[in-house]
Parts: C-alpha cells; structure tokens; sequence
C-alpha cells in the first residue's frame, strides 16, 4: 500500500493545476491512464473564455453563460469562475504560457478569439493548439516538483470507502485501487484526500471529439460509491467535427466560425440563416440540431465549413494545427469547405460539487469536466470549461489543504483480491459490447431524443451490463474491461437523467417535450445508487 497527502486521478489542466498547488503542502500522487498528455485538455483548440479586454466586462460573460446554461447555472459558482478567471490566468502566464498577441496601433495587446455565445471577443488562445500548450506547461512545471510522483499507465478501478469496508462511522473516502497497465497487478492508494479530475466521457457516444481516454471513469467511479451525480442528461455535441473515412475524432474548432467561417449544406447553401438569425455563430445547441436536421432531411452524410472567403496566410497562421491536418486528408481549406459533422463534445453535468470541488463523500473532490459544480447549466459556453478547471482546482486545493489539517486516524485498507479468476478469454465480447453501447447511445440517445428510443436504450443497457458485471468478476481486470465497466455506467447514467426530464432544455431536446417547462423542471436532475 502506497501513502500520500493528495491523490489526484487525471491529468489535464484542473487535475494538474491542483497537483502544482497541493505540493506545496504535501505529498501528491498523479495517477493518469496513458501518458501524462493523453487528456481532453491536450486536444482543446479554441481557448480559455476570459474577461481581459477593456471592451469586454464580467457582467456579459456571466450574462453570456446564464444565458447558455438554459436556466441551471449556479450564479454563484458562474460569477467566482469568471471574476477569478483573470487571477487564474496571469499564474498560467508565470508559468511561462504565453498566449497569441496582436499588434494594434503600434502596441501590443491579447488576441482575442469569438465563439458561439459570446458577446465580446474575450477567448485567449495559442494558434489553435491551446490545450496542447497548457498541458506541456503545466507537466513541465509539475516534473521540477520533488514531492508529486506521476503515475502513467495506472487505470484507477475503484474507490475505497469507509461504508464498503463495512465500518459503522460517518462514510468517507479513504483510497483508491489502480491498476498498474505494465505489472498487471492491482495497487492499493491510500490517501485522505482524493481528486477526481477524469474528464469526460465523449467515448460513449459512437463519434465524439474526444480522445480515447474519455471513457466516464470518474462518473462510474463515484457512482459505485453512492456519490450524487448530476445532469448527466446534458452532452455537448460540437456541431463541427472532420468528416473524413480516416480521420478519427478530429475537431474543426469553433473559432473558424469565430473568424467568419460559414456553414454550407452540400447545394452550397448557408442553411443556418434558417435557423437562427446568429447564422452559423448560433450556440451550438442550435446549430448542432440544425446541422443533424439538415442531414436527416437531405440524405447528405455531411455539411461544409467554408473560409474559402480568408487570405491563406490568415488561415495558415490563425489554424496551422487545423489546416495541416486537412492537407494531410487532401483537404486545402484555404480552397475547399470542410466536410463536417457533429459529435458527442463535453459532458455539461457530472459529479455533483460545490464551488470548493466537494462531492457528496466527505474526502472525494471532483474537479474539471468530471464534475458538475452549475457553471454549465443545460449547456456550456464555448471555451469556459478550461476556465472552470483552473479556478476550481485552485479552490479545491485550498479546502483540501484546510481539510487536511482536520484529517481523521489513517484507517489500514484491505489489499485488492483478484481470488481464482482467469485472463479474459474473448477479447471480442468486450470490443462487442463497447460498439454497441457507442452505437446505440448514438442512434437513441443523441442530439434529437424521444421517450421511446430512451427506454429502448435503458432496456439494452440493463442487459449489458448484467454481461459486463459477469465478466468483471469472473475475469483479471484489464484496461478494457475497466473503461467498458465505467462506459456502460455512464450511459445508463445518461439514459436514466434523460428519462427524468420531460423537457426540452439547453443540450436536452425531446420530441415528445419539445418546449422547456420551468414550473416542474427548472432544476438539476441528480442521482444517487439507492
Ligand atoms: C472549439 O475549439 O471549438 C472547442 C472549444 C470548446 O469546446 O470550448
């Protein structure tokens, strides 16, 4: 059994943001599945949302995500992410991140980007490679600290409670057990101060803008744990995602549009004036249906995205991670539109927490897109999740730290038994059962939904899992298994908070609900086991 202060799983801009701040007072453990920039945050491309311009003010960015979030945003939580958010972001900048600049006039000043949502441009960005940038700082810093290990190649599995080891006292979090991918063996984490900081679970869906890792472990996790899970009914999709037979999960961000880029049907029509009349800078709630209903309708298997209109040096410069890898489908977006679709984006609920990081169980923190802390509402706003990740770490840091020193007796944790079971012996039932989850979650419980396809979706889910649960404890426990466990939960997470709403709200569009309906349903839907 290994001992620290602060065990953190995840390791993207809040799992490691709260890692730099919690060495300064202790031991820290960062466990992460693959490397340390295998994480959503590696792949973000438009940029931090933040109030830095003389023209812009705190007041219309918490305008601009109440607006968003359909009526559940917490203020609170929305006001002290944005209002910190500058603080946040100069520690970023000591860090050596430096953000792209313009010169106007002869001075120098930040470059602002514009997404869907925003009144102002207040996105700062790094070409169109921001998170990549943010996380090489951030690991960078992180490796000069002598007392945080990083852990890769280490899955977490499940969490130690003080209620499933049986005792009687006030339940809490007391460890964590990690599968270490090299030995095969199952570790045991004890720590009294655990941070879930595992991003999103975009690999539920069939396609997605997310990484691999994005298999919902942290959700699964806390939910075997009896921890409250909130909103799971709101997932993202990015309306703009590269349609290419080779191309796998690949994001065209936001901030094209931002730049002008227009939103074509395949006879060349700018279809999204139809829609709304923010055109093809609506929120991507609207343009997401938009686009799923102009494919539907049509036949097409995509839309395109044009800046055909740009100078090439504008585009090269502006989106030279975005136009390379074009070139390398064959695609010149200086000369052609890009084909386009949505995909499952960002899970806007998750982990319930307060502002602080603090889940249900005394010990456990949640922070980044693993949590669900009301900043995202029914819908997130472009670029503002990067900015949650960084203020929360840092005020869950703070009530860890202060915690820490409150901290209760260190309780002795029984090793992991794996008792008689066996290696899996058909690989194929588990890659089988994670297509069909992704594909079903996609044709029922996707951008449009009705009660129908949702309880067909329930139905099947209940068998998977009654599969899967055979498999876990009969078989040694691999990487695969592990993220099929957690994907398997969190669906049905997702089907079940979608069957509680009765509504359209924000991301949550129904059929059979097409209105939203504040009298019964202007609040979170939350779930707990039991
Ligand atoms: C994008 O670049 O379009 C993604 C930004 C975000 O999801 O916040």
């Amino acid at each position: 059994m290994k001992d620290y202060d602060f065990a953190v799983i995840g390791s993207g801009i809040a799992g490691l943001s709260f890692a730099l701040k919690a060495a300064k007072h202790g031991s820290v453990v960062v466990i992460t599945k693959r490397t340390g920039t295998d994480t959503n945050t590696a792949w973000a491309q438009g940029g931090i949302a933040c109030v830095t311009s003389d023209e812009d003010s705190f007041e219309l960015h918490v305008r601009d995500t109440l607006a968003a979030g359909a009526g559940l945003c917490n203020e609170a939580v929305v006001r002290t992410v944005v209002t910190e958010g500058p603080q946040r972001i100069r520690e970023l900048a000591e860090l050596g991140l430096q953000f792209d600049e313009r010169e106007i006039c002869g001075h120098r000043e930040l470059d602002l980007g514009k997404e869907g949502g925003h009144s102002k441009r207040r996105v700062l960005h790094v070409r169109d490679a921001t998170g990549k940038e943010i996380e090489d700082t951030l690991l960078r810093e992180l490796s000069r600290q002598s007392n945080v290990e990083l852990l890769e190649n280490h899955t977490a599995v499940d969490l130690i409670t003080a209620a499933k080891l049986g005792f009687a006292t006030e339940n809490r979090c007391l460890g964590v057990y990690v599968l270490d991918e090299k030995t095969g063996e199952v570790e045991t984490i004890r720590s009294d101060r655990i941070v879930l900081a595992t991003g999103g679970c975009g690999k539920v869906y069939l396609y997605t803008t997310n990484p691999d890792i994005a298999t919902g472990d942290g959700v699964a996790m806390a939910w075997r744990a009896g921890v409250e899970i909130a909103n799971m009914e709101f997932i993202q999709f990015h309306p703009t995602c590269l349609f290419h037979a080779e191309a796998k999960s690949f994001l065209i961000s936001e901030a094209v549009r931002g730049e002008g880029g227009i939103l074509r049907n395949h006879r060349g029509e700018d279809f999204m004036k139809r829609y709304d009349p923010r055109g093809s800078l609506a929120p991507r709630d609207i343009v997401a249906r938009a686009i799923d209903a102009e494919i539907k309708r049509s036949g097409a298997k995509c839309v395109f995205l044009d800046i055909t209109h740009k100078p090439p040096e504008f585009i090269r410069k502006r989106f030279p991670h975005i136009y390379q890898t074009c070139l390398r489908f064959g695609m010149d977006m200086s000369k052609q539109p890009i084909p386009v679709v949505p995909a499952a984006h960002y899970q806007c609920g998750g982990i319930k927490t307060d502002l602080n990081g603090a889940t249900s169980l005394p010990g456990l923190y949640a922070i980044g897109e693993v949590a669900c802390t009301g900043m995202h509402g029914a819908n997130r706003l472009a670029s503002n999740s990067l900015l949650e990740g960084l203020v929360v770490a840092h005020q869950a840091a703070a009530a860890a730290v202060q915690m820490r020193s409150a901290a209760k007796p260190k309780i002795a944790l029984p090793e992991w038994q794996s008792g008689k079971v066996q290696d899996v012996d058909e690989l194929v039932v588990i890659y089988h059962n994670w297509d069909e989850i992704r594909r079903l979650m996609w044709d029922y419980v996707g951008i449009v939904r009705t009660d129908k396809r949702l309880q067909r979706a329930s139905a099947r889910l209940r068998n998977l899992q009654r599969e899967i649960r055979e498999f876990y404890w009969n078989f040694k426990v691999s990487v695969d298994l592990l993220e099929l466990r957690n994907l398997a939960a969190v669906a049905a997470l997702i089907v079940d908070s979608a069957l509680c709403r009765k509504e359209s709200r924000g991301l949550h569009y129904t059929l059979d609900y097409p209105q939203a309906n504040d009298e019964e349903f202007r609040r979170d839907t939350v779930l707990s086991r039991g």
